[in-house]
């Protein structure tokens, strides 16, 4: 049940005669929104404005008569227009009281199973395996993960795809590295290390300014390293068993940073190696049908304009042309891209296929999802879910104290023990200070202090709209007060342990819940918020932005921290109304859990 949903459906019948067509019906539905200022209503409608122009009337007029022919119903209290024609929409608390219990009954805790369901695939994480994982990882990993937890939960069929970097230029300074400068007693005690070592020691003999890219060089260690990746594409047997001999421990050493970070299992790892036997066929088929053509050599397919822009300012303003052979014979990245879009249409039959990818390669994405749908590939929806950096407290990208990219793993550790010496001290303070804190072994408080620095990670990188650069601030994410993964663990712990205090039971509040009693303001805002969690799952999911969550489990922490204060549970003057608030308690812990476990976040019942 979502209590938009319904008031748009209330209004949907009374706004259509004026609206004229159905795309701008959903346009003046979509104003009637939650109340900015909460004094005034709990929702409010905007629409009367922008129709009133449209059709020619004043707007507070309009307003009016749509008030007046508003359907009769059990959910608004009160519709009253003010100023320059807003509608503000009260609800009836006795509607909200036995919605409310209703929830309490529902495992999905009122979220509504999409309708029609549809098939989503994500291609996210897919980092560079030949060296462990950065910083630079750690959005598209959490982010991907979370929104396939939020469209799962609404119950669309979600394939999960880690598109791995196992086959690019990398192997070939791996090769080279282990050729000429192996340290083997190293290798044997710690492979992926002595690996990454080999990368950045190949990596530093490359000239000055020069990187990675494949393009044509003069630097004999770079050429090297190419001819060794040419090998492998080749099929060159002594280089393949080299490759084959690297990836178990690439893989090792990705899927133990994924456990740590609570990463749901990936459907399937088809990295760019998987793809590499169907690249010639992809070619082979884009130039049978006529949409790529062979130019001085290489195979290109030409924009949608059919030809190849020459100038910057053609360039931005086109979309550029894609190589998907280069003339030398190697396939590229929109090659491979472009039959991992066939494969998965053709196994996974996709309604949508999601790309979490960070927003420097837009432009990539742009093109290929334009020479994709050239391919044919033009009624499934592509999508970059594109995302900002990661920054240091300087405001300048991320990077260690030697200038290097920090590894995910070392901030992860390093986020547990600050974690864990802050848990240390509120517990003491809040021992000393007599509260009632649980007696908990090392053990616990380790694994504690493990999902407290981990949510804390997450949290604080998922409660940034994703567009946005941010800043990696450990102060920040750890802070027990304030919109944190830490402050929404404590909320969930102090739940818990109301209904440990006096042994009660909430699978009561469950099966057969008692009336729900809304007499303080306060419970009946902490009620309307809890039934307000639909609404923030399905608007995280449509434009695919988890902060909407965390934005949701921040008013909902703030509505039950200002009821916590005002309302006595245990206390409560009358039995019914501490039946009525013990349910509200549990709901909200149910929520705090549900929209946590959405985002990846663990909590712990005690703390
Ligand atoms: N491995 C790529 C990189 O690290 C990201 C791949 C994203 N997925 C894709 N289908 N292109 O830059």
């Amino acid at each position: 049940m979502n209590l938009l949903t319904q008031l748009r459906g209330l209004f949907e019948p009374v706004l259509a005669p004026h609206a004229g067509d159905p795309g701008k019906l959903a346009d003046y539905l979509g104003m009637i929104r939650p109340a900015a200022n909460p004094d005034h209503g709990d929702y409010q409608a905007n629409f009367a404005m922008p129709l009133a122009k449209a059709t020619g009337k004043k707007p507070p007029e309009l307003a009016k008569e749509v008030v007046a022919a508003l359907p009769a119903n059990d959910l608004v209290e009160s519709a009253t227009v003010a100023g320059p024609g807003f509608i503000n929409l009260k609800l009836k608390s006795d509607f909200l009281a036995a919605a409310v219990r209703g929830v309490a009954t529902d495992p999905r805790l009122g979220v509504p199973p999409a309708d029609p369901p549809k098939r989503y695939v994500i291609d996210y994480s897919s980092p560079n395996v030949a060296k462990p994982l950065h910083v630079g990882h750690l959005r598209s990993t959490i982010i991907g993960d979370a929104l396939a937890r939020v469209l799962r939960f609404q119950g669309h069929t979600v394939v999960t795809d880690n598109h791995l970097g196992d086959w690019g230029t990398q192997f070939g300074m791996l090769i080279y590295g282990y050729r000429n400068f192996l340290d083997q007693a190293a290798y044997e005690a710690d492979p992926v290390r002595e690996l990454a070592r080999l990368y950045v020691h190949v990596r530093n003999q490359f000239k000055q300014g020069d990187d990675e890219d494949e393009g044509p060089t003069d630097d004999p260690v770079k050429k090297a390293c190419q001819e060794e990746t040419a090998k492998l594409h080749a099929g060159d047997p002594a280089n393949l068993a080299l490759w084959n001999q690297f990836m178990p421990h690439c893989l090792a050493e990705v899927q133990a940073i994924y456990d740590r970070l609570g990463i749901l299992p990936f459907d399937f790892e088809h990295g760019e190696s998987f793809y590499n036997p169907m690249l010639q066929g992809v070619v082979d088929d884009l130039i049978a049908t006529g949409t790529a053509a062979v130019s001085q050599g290489a195979v290109v397919v030409p924009n949608a304009a059919g030809k190849v822009p020459t100038t910057p300012e053609e360039l931005k303003k086109e979309e550029p042309p894609a190589i998907v052979r280069k003339r030398d014979g190697a396939f590229t990245y929109t090659t491979s891209d472009l039959a991992t879009v066939r494969y998965r249409v053709e196994h996974f039959r996709p309604d949508a296929m999601l790309y979490v990818v960070d927003f420097r390669q837009a432009l990539h994405f742009k093109t290929f999802f334009a020479q994709a749908r050239r391919m044919g590939y033009d009624r499934v929806e592509l999508t970059h879910i594109s995302f900002g950096s990661v920054l240091g407290e300087n405001r300048r990208p991320f990077a260690t104290r030697s200038g290097g990219v920090p590894e995910l793993g070392r901030l992860i550790d390093e986020a547990v023990q600050l974690g864990l010496a802050k848990y240390e001290e509120s517990y003491e303070s809040r021992k000393a200070s007599g509260h009632d804190v649980p007696d908990l072994t090392d053990a616990v408080k380790r694994d504690i202090a493990e999902a407290v620095g981990v949510g804390a990670i997450k949290y604080g990188d998922l409660s940034q709209n994703r567009t946005s650069d941010y800043v990696f601030s450990y102060d920040k994410m750890l802070a027990t007060e304030g919109n944190t993964a830490t402050y929404m663990q404590y909320a969930y712990a102090r739940c818990c342990a109301i209904f440990r205090k006096e042994n009660v039971d909430p699978a009561r509040f469950r099966s057969d819940p008692p009336a729900v009693v809304l007499a303080e303001p306060a419970e009946r805002a902490l009620a309307l918020q809890l039934l307000r969690f639909p609404e923030a799952v399905d608007a995280a999911a449509a434009d695919y932005l988890p902060h909407l969550v965390t934005g949701y489990l921040w008013d909902l922490a703030k509505s039950y921290s200002v009821f916590f204060e005002s309302c006595p549970v245990l206390k409560a003057p009358s039995p019914e109304l501490r039946d009525s608030r013990l349910l509200l308690v549990d709901l909200v812990a149910r929520v705090i859990r549900q929209a946590l476990d959405l985002l990846g976040i663990r909590v712990v019942e005690r703390m």
